[in-house]
Protein backbone atom coordinates (compact mmCIF):
# COMPACT_ATOMS: atom_id res chain seq x y z
CA UNK A 1 0.00 0.00 0.00
CA UNK A 2 1.10 3.79 -0.43
CA UNK A 3 1.54 5.34 2.86
CA UNK A 4 1.87 9.07 3.96
CA UNK A 5 3.57 10.04 7.40
CA UNK A 6 2.46 13.96 7.95
CA UNK A 7 3.26 15.93 10.87
CA UNK A 8 2.03 19.26 10.91
CA UNK A 9 2.97 21.46 13.90
CA UNK A 10 1.77 25.04 14.93
CA UNK A 11 2.36 27.38 18.02
CA UNK A 12 -1.15 28.29 18.93
CA UNK A 13 -0.93 29.30 22.49
CA UNK A 14 0.60 29.11 25.40
CA UNK A 15 1.14 29.44 29.32
CA UNK A 16 2.46 32.01 31.32
CA UNK A 17 4.44 33.80 28.08
CA UNK A 18 5.64 31.48 25.35
CA UNK A 19 6.47 28.62 27.48
CA UNK A 20 4.19 25.26 26.43
CA UNK A 21 0.66 24.60 25.44
CA UNK A 22 -1.78 24.23 28.23
CA UNK A 23 -3.01 20.75 28.84
CA UNK A 24 -7.21 21.29 27.74
CA UNK A 25 -5.63 22.63 24.30
CA UNK A 26 -3.63 19.67 24.08
CA UNK A 27 -6.63 17.28 24.85
CA UNK A 28 -8.88 19.34 22.27
CA UNK A 29 -6.64 18.42 19.51
CA UNK A 30 -6.00 14.96 20.75
CA UNK A 31 -9.81 14.70 20.28
CA UNK A 32 -9.89 15.66 17.00
CA UNK A 33 -7.42 12.73 16.21
CA UNK A 34 -9.33 10.09 17.72
CA UNK A 35 -12.42 11.12 15.87
CA UNK A 36 -10.30 11.58 12.44
CA UNK A 37 -9.34 8.13 13.38
CA UNK A 38 -13.10 7.00 13.86
CA UNK A 39 -13.72 8.72 10.45
CA UNK A 40 -11.45 6.80 8.48
CA UNK A 41 -9.44 9.82 7.53
CA UNK A 42 -6.21 9.10 9.38
CA UNK A 43 -5.11 5.45 10.15
CA UNK A 44 -3.11 6.75 12.93
CA UNK A 45 -2.23 9.96 14.95
CA UNK A 46 -0.51 11.10 18.12
CA UNK A 47 -0.45 14.53 19.82
CA UNK A 48 2.78 16.14 21.33
CA UNK A 49 4.10 19.28 21.92
CA UNK A 50 7.87 20.66 22.80
CA UNK A 51 8.02 23.96 23.84
CA UNK A 52 5.26 25.83 23.16
CA UNK A 53 4.61 24.02 20.04
CA UNK A 54 1.91 21.23 19.34
CA UNK A 55 2.67 18.30 16.52
CA UNK A 56 0.04 16.53 15.10
CA UNK A 57 1.62 13.18 13.74
CA UNK A 58 -0.41 11.34 11.44
CA UNK A 59 -0.58 8.20 8.80
CA UNK A 60 -2.75 7.96 6.02
CA UNK A 61 -3.27 6.85 2.49
CA UNK A 62 -4.20 10.14 0.67
CA UNK A 63 -0.51 11.54 -0.50
CA UNK A 64 1.81 14.45 0.27
CA UNK A 65 0.12 17.87 0.62
CA UNK A 66 -3.71 16.38 1.18
CA UNK A 67 -6.30 19.45 1.25
CA UNK A 68 -8.13 16.64 3.55
CA UNK A 69 -5.38 15.98 6.16
CA UNK A 70 -4.18 19.67 5.68
CA UNK A 71 -7.64 21.16 6.25
CA UNK A 72 -8.00 18.59 9.44
CA UNK A 73 -4.97 19.90 10.92
CA UNK A 74 -6.07 23.51 10.69
CA UNK A 75 -9.63 23.01 12.39
CA UNK A 76 -7.93 21.54 15.27
CA UNK A 77 -5.36 24.03 15.82
CA UNK A 78 -8.50 26.33 14.90
CA UNK A 79 -10.08 24.45 18.15
CA UNK A 80 -7.16 24.78 19.97
CA UNK A 81 -6.98 28.29 19.73
CA UNK A 82 -10.34 28.66 20.88
CA UNK A 83 -9.85 26.81 23.91
CA UNK A 84 -6.25 29.23 24.17
CA UNK A 85 -8.23 32.65 23.57
CA UNK A 86 -11.03 31.29 26.41
CA UNK A 87 -7.99 31.31 28.76
CA UNK A 88 -6.49 34.19 27.94
CA UNK A 89 -3.11 32.11 27.03
CA UNK A 90 -0.19 33.96 24.98
CA UNK A 91 -0.02 33.87 20.99
CA UNK A 92 -3.69 32.43 20.65
CA UNK A 93 -3.28 31.33 17.40
CA UNK A 94 0.04 32.79 16.46
CA UNK A 95 1.12 30.12 13.91
CA UNK A 96 -2.25 30.42 11.79
CA UNK A 97 -1.48 33.43 9.49
CA UNK A 98 -3.85 32.97 7.19
CA UNK A 99 -8.21 33.43 7.32
CA UNK A 100 -8.72 30.03 5.62
CA UNK A 101 -5.54 27.98 3.75
CA UNK A 102 -6.06 27.49 0.36
CA UNK A 103 -6.34 23.23 0.75
CA UNK A 104 -2.52 23.18 2.03
CA UNK A 105 -1.18 24.80 5.11
CA UNK A 106 2.33 25.07 3.85
CA UNK A 107 2.92 28.70 4.03
CA UNK A 108 0.13 29.35 5.96
CA UNK A 109 2.34 29.27 9.33
CA UNK A 110 2.27 25.88 10.77
CA UNK A 111 5.01 23.62 9.85
CA UNK A 112 4.75 20.90 7.64
CA UNK A 113 6.85 17.26 7.09
CA UNK A 114 5.70 14.75 4.92
CA UNK A 115 6.66 11.62 3.46
CA UNK A 116 4.75 9.23 1.02
CA UNK A 117 5.87 5.11 1.09
CA UNK A 118 5.49 2.24 -0.38
CA UNK A 119 4.44 0.12 2.47
CA UNK A 120 5.14 -3.10 1.38
CA UNK A 121 7.33 -4.54 4.09
CA UNK A 122 9.51 -6.67 2.24
CA UNK A 123 13.09 -5.86 1.08
CA UNK A 124 14.46 -3.02 1.07
CA UNK A 125 12.27 -2.51 4.27
CA UNK A 126 11.35 -5.33 5.68
CA UNK A 127 10.17 -2.88 8.65
CA UNK A 128 9.42 0.63 8.64
CA UNK A 129 10.53 2.89 11.21
CA UNK A 130 10.44 6.70 11.90
CA UNK A 131 11.32 9.52 13.75
CA UNK A 132 10.03 13.03 14.40
CA UNK A 133 12.20 16.15 15.19
CA UNK A 134 10.50 18.80 16.76
CA UNK A 135 12.16 22.12 17.87
CA UNK A 136 11.08 25.46 19.88
CA UNK A 137 12.71 29.38 19.54
CA UNK A 138 15.30 27.86 16.94
CA UNK A 139 15.61 29.04 13.38
CA UNK A 140 14.32 27.40 10.15
CA UNK A 141 18.28 25.78 9.74
CA UNK A 142 18.40 24.45 12.64
CA UNK A 143 18.74 20.48 11.52
CA UNK A 144 20.81 21.67 8.06
CA UNK A 145 24.48 20.41 10.60
CA UNK A 146 23.10 17.07 12.16
CA UNK A 147 21.25 15.62 9.28
CA UNK A 148 24.01 16.70 6.77
CA UNK A 149 26.34 15.25 9.48
CA UNK A 150 24.13 12.04 9.80
CA UNK A 151 23.52 11.33 5.87
CA UNK A 152 26.90 12.51 4.38
CA UNK A 153 29.88 12.43 7.18
CA UNK A 154 31.07 8.37 7.55
CA UNK A 155 32.86 9.93 11.10
CA UNK A 156 28.76 10.34 12.53
CA UNK A 157 27.53 7.78 10.34
CA UNK A 158 29.91 4.62 9.53
CA UNK A 159 26.93 3.11 7.64
CA UNK A 160 27.54 5.22 4.76
CA UNK A 161 30.84 2.71 3.85
CA UNK A 162 28.00 0.10 3.61
CA UNK A 163 26.67 -1.13 0.23
CA UNK A 164 23.20 -0.26 0.88
CA UNK A 165 23.96 4.14 1.88
CA UNK A 166 27.92 4.11 -0.29
CA UNK A 167 26.24 5.59 -3.18
CA UNK A 168 25.17 8.21 -1.03
CA UNK A 169 22.57 10.61 -0.18
CA UNK A 170 20.77 13.23 -2.54
CA UNK A 171 19.96 16.56 -1.03
CA UNK A 172 17.70 19.13 -1.80
CA UNK A 173 17.74 22.33 -0.57
CA UNK A 174 16.04 25.03 -0.59
CA UNK A 175 16.69 28.70 -0.79
CA UNK A 176 14.18 30.19 1.94
CA UNK A 177 14.81 34.07 0.26
CA UNK A 178 13.03 33.48 -2.57
CA UNK A 179 9.49 33.79 -1.18
CA UNK A 180 8.09 33.51 -4.85
CA UNK A 181 7.36 29.59 -4.74
CA UNK A 182 9.84 26.39 -3.37
CA UNK A 183 12.95 27.23 -5.05
CA UNK A 184 15.24 24.19 -5.16
CA UNK A 185 18.70 22.99 -5.91
CA UNK A 186 19.51 18.94 -5.84
CA UNK A 187 23.20 18.25 -4.86
CA UNK A 188 24.68 14.76 -3.75
CA UNK A 189 26.33 13.81 -1.38
CA UNK A 190 29.42 12.69 -1.02
CA UNK A 191 30.99 14.32 -4.69
CA UNK A 192 28.76 18.02 -4.14
CA UNK A 193 29.48 17.42 -0.05
CA UNK A 194 31.73 21.14 -0.13
CA UNK A 195 28.73 22.72 -2.21
CA UNK A 196 26.47 21.64 0.47
CA UNK A 197 28.20 23.17 2.88
CA UNK A 198 28.73 25.94 1.51
CA UNK A 199 25.05 26.48 1.22
CA UNK A 200 23.93 24.77 4.58
CA UNK A 201 26.33 26.64 7.04
CA UNK A 202 23.54 29.73 5.73
CA UNK A 203 21.02 28.39 8.56
CA UNK A 204 18.89 31.45 7.36
CA UNK A 205 18.70 31.38 4.21
CA UNK A 206 19.59 27.56 2.97
CA UNK A 207 17.01 24.76 4.39
CA UNK A 208 16.99 20.91 3.71
CA UNK A 209 13.60 20.39 2.38
CA UNK A 210 14.34 16.62 1.60
CA UNK A 211 16.73 14.04 1.62
CA UNK A 212 16.82 10.91 -1.07
CA UNK A 213 18.33 8.00 -1.58
CA UNK A 214 20.53 7.30 -4.45
CA UNK A 215 20.51 3.71 -4.82
CA UNK A 216 16.68 2.74 -4.01
CA UNK A 217 15.24 6.40 -4.90
CA UNK A 218 13.15 5.98 -1.60
CA UNK A 219 12.97 9.34 0.00
CA UNK A 220 14.41 9.33 3.24
CA UNK A 221 13.33 13.05 5.28
CA UNK A 222 11.66 15.74 5.46
CA UNK A 223 11.90 18.89 6.78
CA UNK A 224 10.00 21.67 6.90
CA UNK A 225 11.80 24.60 5.78
CA UNK A 226 10.13 28.09 6.02
CA UNK A 227 10.47 31.49 7.42
CA UNK A 228 7.58 32.81 9.30
CA UNK A 229 8.40 36.27 8.90
CA UNK A 230 8.82 36.08 5.30
CA UNK A 231 5.08 34.71 5.32
CA UNK A 232 4.02 37.59 7.19
CA UNK A 233 6.08 40.05 6.34
CA UNK A 234 7.12 40.81 10.10
CA UNK A 235 8.08 39.10 13.26
CA UNK A 236 5.00 36.32 14.41
CA UNK A 237 7.66 34.22 16.13
CA UNK A 238 10.16 31.77 15.62
CA UNK A 239 10.20 29.11 12.50
CA UNK A 240 11.02 26.31 14.88
CA UNK A 241 11.02 23.11 11.82
CA UNK A 242 10.52 20.08 12.01
CA UNK A 243 11.65 16.94 10.36
CA UNK A 244 10.52 13.62 9.66
CA UNK A 245 13.30 10.76 8.88
CA UNK A 246 12.99 6.99 8.39
CA UNK A 247 16.22 5.06 9.89
CA UNK A 248 17.38 1.77 9.81
CA UNK A 249 18.42 -0.62 6.70
CA UNK A 250 19.04 1.53 3.69
CA UNK A 251 19.08 4.44 6.03
CA UNK A 252 21.03 5.85 8.71
CA UNK A 253 20.70 4.02 12.29
CA UNK A 254 18.83 6.21 15.12
CA UNK A 255 22.32 7.10 17.07
CA UNK A 256 23.78 8.12 13.82
CA UNK A 257 21.16 10.42 13.21
CA UNK A 258 20.84 11.58 16.77
CA UNK A 259 24.47 11.51 17.49
CA UNK A 260 25.20 15.09 15.69
CA UNK A 261 22.83 16.75 18.31
CA UNK A 262 25.74 16.18 21.14
CA UNK A 263 27.01 19.02 19.81
CA UNK A 264 24.44 21.26 20.69
CA UNK A 265 25.12 23.77 18.27
CA UNK A 266 24.90 27.18 17.94
CA UNK A 267 21.75 28.68 16.26
CA UNK A 268 19.35 31.33 15.53
CA UNK A 269 16.51 31.85 17.33
CA UNK A 270 16.44 31.92 21.12
CA UNK A 271 14.80 35.40 22.88
CA UNK A 272 12.90 37.29 20.56
CA UNK A 273 13.95 34.82 18.03
CA UNK A 274 16.93 36.75 17.96
CA UNK A 275 20.19 35.63 19.57
CA UNK A 276 22.14 32.67 18.58
CA UNK A 277 22.43 29.86 21.56
CA UNK A 278 23.05 25.81 21.88
CA UNK A 279 20.49 23.60 20.78
CA UNK A 280 19.22 21.85 23.89
CA UNK A 281 18.23 17.89 23.19
CA UNK A 282 15.39 17.68 25.51
CA UNK A 283 12.51 14.72 26.48
CA UNK A 284 9.37 15.08 24.18
CA UNK A 285 6.15 17.51 26.21
CA UNK A 286 9.21 19.13 27.04
CA UNK A 287 8.01 23.10 28.28
CA UNK A 288 10.76 25.87 27.30
CA UNK A 289 13.25 25.61 30.71
CA UNK A 290 16.16 27.07 31.99
CA UNK A 291 17.31 30.75 32.48
CA UNK A 292 17.06 31.54 29.02
CA UNK A 293 14.73 30.73 26.16
CA UNK A 294 17.12 28.13 24.94
CA UNK A 295 16.30 26.54 21.71
CA UNK A 296 15.02 22.47 22.27
CA UNK A 297 14.76 20.08 20.27
CA UNK A 298 12.99 16.45 20.52
CA UNK A 299 13.02 13.30 19.10
CA UNK A 300 10.54 10.77 18.92
CA UNK A 301 10.79 6.87 16.98
CA UNK A 302 8.32 4.97 15.99
CA UNK A 303 7.48 1.46 14.26
CA UNK A 304 4.77 1.00 11.65
CA UNK A 305 2.82 -2.14 11.21
CA UNK A 306 1.02 -3.96 8.21
CA UNK A 307 -1.54 -1.40 8.29
CA UNK A 308 -0.08 2.17 9.10
CA UNK A 309 -0.72 2.01 12.15
CA UNK A 310 2.23 3.49 14.99
CA UNK A 311 1.22 5.30 17.87
CA UNK A 312 0.70 2.89 20.63
CA UNK A 313 3.77 3.23 21.61
CA UNK A 314 7.20 5.22 20.75
CA UNK A 315 10.87 5.75 21.68
CA UNK A 316 11.85 8.86 23.44
CA UNK A 317 15.83 9.40 21.69
CA UNK A 318 16.29 12.50 23.75
CA UNK A 319 14.32 11.41 26.80
CA UNK A 320 16.98 9.75 28.45
CA UNK A 321 20.00 10.47 31.30
CA UNK A 322 22.60 9.71 28.27
CA UNK A 323 21.61 12.98 27.31
CA UNK A 324 21.58 14.50 30.69
CA UNK A 325 25.81 15.25 29.70
CA UNK A 326 24.85 17.46 26.40
CA UNK A 327 21.82 19.16 28.47
CA UNK A 328 23.86 20.80 30.96
CA UNK A 329 26.78 21.36 28.15
CA UNK A 330 24.43 23.29 26.02
CA UNK A 331 23.51 24.89 29.74
CA UNK A 332 27.43 26.32 29.89
CA UNK A 333 27.65 27.16 25.74
CA UNK A 334 24.19 29.32 26.63
CA UNK A 335 25.54 30.95 29.60
CA UNK A 336 29.15 31.82 27.76
CA UNK A 337 27.47 33.17 24.67
CA UNK A 338 24.94 35.16 26.94
CA UNK A 339 27.64 36.73 29.05
CA UNK A 340 28.26 38.67 25.94
CA UNK A 341 24.60 39.99 25.68
CA UNK A 342 24.12 42.07 22.39
CA UNK A 343 27.34 42.16 21.08
CA UNK A 344 28.54 40.87 18.29
CA UNK A 345 28.15 36.84 17.22
CA UNK A 346 25.85 36.73 20.29
CA UNK A 347 22.66 38.13 18.63
CA UNK A 348 21.99 37.62 14.73
CA UNK A 349 23.16 40.11 11.93
CA UNK A 350 20.83 42.88 11.62
CA UNK A 351 19.28 42.05 8.44
CA UNK A 352 18.38 38.11 10.61
CA UNK A 353 16.56 40.12 13.54
CA UNK A 354 13.19 38.50 14.14
CA UNK A 355 11.92 41.60 15.80
CA UNK A 356 11.52 43.97 13.11
CA UNK A 357 11.43 46.68 16.39
CA UNK A 358 15.23 46.38 16.50
CA UNK A 359 15.14 46.99 13.11
CA UNK A 360 12.66 49.95 13.74
CA UNK A 361 15.05 51.31 16.57
CA UNK A 362 18.28 50.89 14.21
CA UNK A 363 16.04 52.88 11.30
CA UNK A 364 15.55 55.45 13.50
CA UNK A 365 18.78 56.00 15.05
CA UNK A 366 20.17 56.03 10.51
CA UNK A 367 18.04 58.83 10.17
CA UNK A 368 19.91 60.98 12.50
CA UNK A 369 23.31 60.77 11.60
CA UNK A 370 25.37 63.34 9.83
CA UNK A 371 28.37 63.87 7.83
CA UNK A 372 30.31 65.94 9.75
CA UNK A 373 31.68 69.67 8.20
CA UNK A 374 35.07 69.16 6.82
CA UNK A 375 35.18 65.40 6.39
P1 LIG B 1 7.85 31.06 19.41
O1 LIG B 1 7.82 31.09 17.93
O2 LIG B 1 8.17 29.74 19.96
O3 LIG B 1 6.58 31.62 19.98
O4 LIG B 1 9.06 31.95 19.88
C1 LIG B 1 8.93 33.27 20.13
C2 LIG B 1 10.21 33.89 20.56
O5 LIG B 1 10.85 34.57 19.80
C3 LIG B 1 10.69 33.63 21.91
O6 LIG B 1 11.28 34.77 22.45
MG1 LIG C 1 5.15 31.07 20.87
MG1 LIG D 1 7.41 27.96 19.30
Amino acid sequence: MKLTLSVIKADIGSIGGHTQPSPRMVEEVKAQVEKAKKSGLLVDGMVTFTGDDIAIIMSHTKGENNTDIHQFAWDSFIKGTEIAKKYGLYGAGQDLLVDAPSGNVRGAGPAVAEIELEHTLQKPRPAESFMVFAADKCGPGAYNLPLYLGFADAMYCAGLMLPPMIKGFTFRIIDMDNTKGDSILELNAPEDAYQISALLRDNERFGIDSIYSRTHGQKAAAISAQRLHSIAGSYTGKDDPIALVRNQGIFPAPEELVSPFAKAHYIGGDARGSHVMPLMPVAINTPIPGMYCLPIVSCIGFSVDRDGRFADAYADFFGNVAWDEVRRRAQVKGIEMRSQGWSGAAMLPYTELEYGGFRDTVGGLLQRFAITEGS
